[in-house]
């Protein structure tokens, strides 16, 4: 089984530090003040330019695109995809794989509220998306992958596709994408993998190198497993 990680992604609440000068702000059940907004650049440009890595900042868009292109893969729909989404914040969200997304944004983003409001979404019986602070590297340690290959334009330029029938001959590959608009990974999520691939010398965006990957993967899998031809 493949594993996907959006990594350092660009969804995260409304920093508290900001919420005490006067944004939107719901009180928690303990009676302390905790923000709850998704922070979006669209909305909130000024919060945004304030905030250190700012250029990484505010596009849950990125990840609300990049989980429809990847859970509505065959790949995903015959069992052989997991995914995660880490944080720039370090909280990591498990999505179970028949997970049906909004394809509305602001929908989107009302479920992402509803999940740092309290945990896991549905609130009641198992759940199909749960949050939890964890940084990526003690996410990749539970996963014990196999390999773990980290897409940045930066990387060694290879053909995607033999790279992913490499991946596929692995009992559990990881595979991680950044999640984030502009600028690269971090110096400790750099350290997390075993190779670096580029597989264009243009920068894409986030969905569509997960939707490219996923294919190359899905074909050399697929085809296996199902005898397709
Ligand atoms: C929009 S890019 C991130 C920002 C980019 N570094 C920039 O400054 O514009 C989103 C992610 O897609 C992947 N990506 C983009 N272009 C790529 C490429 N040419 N090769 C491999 N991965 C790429 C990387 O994982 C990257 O973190």
């Amino acid at each position: 089984m493949l594993t996907l990680i959006l990594a350092e992604s660009s969804l995260e609440t409304i920093p508290p530090k900001i919420g005490r000068y006067g944004l939107t702000k719901t009180p928690s059940k303990k009676g302390e003040e905790k923000n709850k907004t998704i922070l979006d650049i669209s909305l909130h440009s000024r919060i945004v330019q304030n905030l250190p890595n700012r250029e990484k900042r505010g596009r849950p868009d990125i990840i609300h695109l990049s989980l429809l292109a990847a859970l509505g893969t065959p790949l995903n729909k015959y069992g052989f995809l997991q995914i995660f989404v880490h944080t720039i914040q370090d909280m990591v969200i498990r999505i179970a794989s028949e997970t049906r997304l909004p394809k509305n944004y602001n929908r989107f983003i009302g479920l992402m509220e509803q999940l740092y409001d309290l945990g896991k979404v549905p609130p009641e019986g198992p759940p199909l998306l749960t949050l939890e602070k964890m940084t990526l590297e003690t996410l990749i340690k539970n996963l014990k992958p196999s390999e773990t290959l980290l897409f940045t334009e930066k990387g060694t330029l290879l053909k995607l596709k033999p790279v992913m029938n490499e991946c596929a001959k692995q009992e559990n590959p990881l595979i991680i994408i950044g999640g984030f608009p502009h600028g690269d990974f971090s110096p400790e999520t750099l350290k997390l993998s075993d190779k670096k691939i580029s597989i264009s010398p243009e920068t894409l965006d986030t969905w569509i190198v997960v939707s490219r990957a996923l294919y190359c993967y899905e074909e050399a899998v697929l085809d296996k497993n199902l005898n397709t031809k």
